[in-house]
C-alpha cells in the first residue's frame, strides 16, 4: 500500500514515434503495437489523416489483445521523450521525376523531420526509411549532430529478406531457414553475398549453380522496382515495415540481433565519410558495434563502388541543400 507521502508511480512505458503515416509508417505503427512493443506516436503533415490511423489501430486493441497507445499528431511535442524515432516521411520517386526532384523534395523533409524531432526527444535512437537510403540517413545524421551509434537506415534487413525469399522459393524450403546478408547501398549497386548465405547451415552455393544464384542476386537487386511495377500505385511496405519492426525490437529489447543497417562509417571496409549498409549489432544503445567481415577482392570493389555512389548523391543533396536554403 502507498501513502500520501510515497512519491507517485510514475509508468514510463517505451514510446516510438514514426515521422511520415503513410503505407510504411503506418504499417510499422501496426507491427510494433501487434508485438506488444512499445506505445506509438504517428506523425504526418496532413491533418486528421494520422489521428485517423491512430483510432483504427486503437480499435483493432480488443480483437488484437495489446494495450498499446496510439497517438496521431502533427505536432512535435506530442513526440516527447520518445526512444526511438522513425522517419519514413518523403515521397516515392514517381513516373516523369528525376533522381535530383526527390533528393530536393526528400532532403528538405528529412532534414526538418530531424530537427524538430531531435529537440523534443533528445535522447532517441533513429532509424531513417525515407529514400534514397544510405543519403537520407547522412543528412539526418548531419542535422542532428548524433554519434554513429543513435543515427542508422534500414535498408539491408529488407534487401536480406528478399534475398532470403528467393532462395527459399528456389528451393521449397522455409523462408525462416534461409540467411543472408545483403550490404552496400540500398539501390542497382547493392552488394548481396552470396557465399554467406545458408539454408540452416548448408551454404547456398553448395544447392544453386552460380547462374540461378545470379539470377537470385539481381532479382534481390531489382526488389523494390519488381514491386512499384506491379503495384503501379507505389512501393513496397509491409515488407519494408516487417524490416523496420525487427531494428525497432532489437534495440528495444536489447537483443544484440546481428543485422545489416546502413551506418556512417568510420573507416571499416576502408570507408570513411559515407553511410552504407554492413552488419552491426543492435542494442539498447543503438549500433553497439560495426562487424568486419573478411570480404574478397571482388566483393570489396563492389562496396566501395557503392560507397562512391551514395558519395556523389550526398554532395548533390548537399548543393541542392545549400541552393534551396539560399533562394
Ligand atoms: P507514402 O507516400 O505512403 O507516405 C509518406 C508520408 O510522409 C505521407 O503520409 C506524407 O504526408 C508524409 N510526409 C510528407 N512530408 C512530410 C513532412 N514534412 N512531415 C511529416 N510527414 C510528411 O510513402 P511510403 O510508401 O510510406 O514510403 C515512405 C518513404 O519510404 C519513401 O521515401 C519510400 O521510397 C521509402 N521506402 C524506403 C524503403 C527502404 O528500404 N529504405 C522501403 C520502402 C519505402
Ligand atoms: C523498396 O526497396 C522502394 O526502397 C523501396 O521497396
Amino acid at each position: 500500500m502507498s501513502s500520501s507521502s510515497d512519491p507517485p508511480i510514475v509508468c514510463s512505458l517505451p514510446r516510438v514515434t514514426i515521422i511520415g503515416a503513410g503505407r510504411v509508417g503506418s504499417t510499422l505503427a501496426q507491427r510494433i503495437a501487434e508485438k506488444n512493443l512499445a506505445d506509438v506516436v504517428l506523425l504526418d503533415i496532413l491533418e486528421g489523416m494520422p489521428q485517423g490511423l491512430a483510432l483504427d489501430l486503437t480499435e483493432a486493441r480488443g480483437i488484437e489483445l495489446h494495450n498499446r497507445q496510439i497517438i496521431g499528431t502533427n505536432n512535435y511535442i506530442d513526440t516527447s521523450g520518445s526512444q526511438i524515432v522513425v522517419i519514413t516521411a518523403g515521397i516515392p520517386r514517381k513516373p516523369g521525376m528525376s533522381r535530383d526532384d526527390l533528393l530536393k523534395t526528400n532532403a528538405k523533409i528529412v532534414v526538418e523531420a530531424a530537427k524538430n524531432a531531435i529537440a523534443h526527444s533528445p535522447n532517441a535512437i533513429f532509424i531513417v526509411v525515407t529514400n534514397p537510403l544510405d543519403v537520407m540517413t547522412y543528412l539526418a545524421w548531419q542535422a542532428t549532430g548524433l554519434p554513429r551509434d543513435r543515427i542508422m537506415g534500414m535498408a539491408g534487413v529488407l534487401d536480406s529478406a528478399r534475398f532470403e525469399t528467393f532462395i527459399a522459393l528456389e528451393l521449397g524450403v522455409l523462408p525462416a531457414d534461409v540467411k543472408a546478408m545483403v550490404l552496400g547501398s540500398h539501390g542497382d549497386l547493392m552488394v548481396p553475398l552470396s557465399r554467406y548465405a545458408t539454408v540452416n547451415g548448408i551454404p547456398v552455393t553448395e544447392l544453386l549453380d552460380a547462374a540461378t544464384i545470379e539470377r537470385l542476386v539481381e532479382r534481390t537487386r531489382n526488389g523494390g522496382a519488381e514491386i512499384v511495377e506491379l503495384m503501379q500505385t507505389g512501393g513496397a511496405f509491409f515488407a519494408p515495415a516487417s524490416a523496420t519492426s525487427v531494428m525497432v525490437e532489437s534495440i528495444l529489447l536489447n537483443q544484440s540481433r546481428l543485422l545489416p543497417v546502413a551506418v556512417y562509417l568510420e573507416g571499416e571496409y576502408g570507408l570513411t565519410d559515407v553511410v552504407i549498409g554492413v552488419p552491426c549489432r543492435l542494442g539498447c544503445g543503438g549500433i553497439e558495434s560495426v562487424l568486419e567481415l573478411n570480404l574478397t577482392d571482388e566483393e570489396t570493389e563492389a562496396l566501395h563502388t557503392s560507397a562512391e555512389s551514395v558519395r556523389q548523391n550526398i554532395r548533390r543533396s548537399q548543393e541542392i541543400l545549400a541552393t534551396t536554403i539560399k533562394a
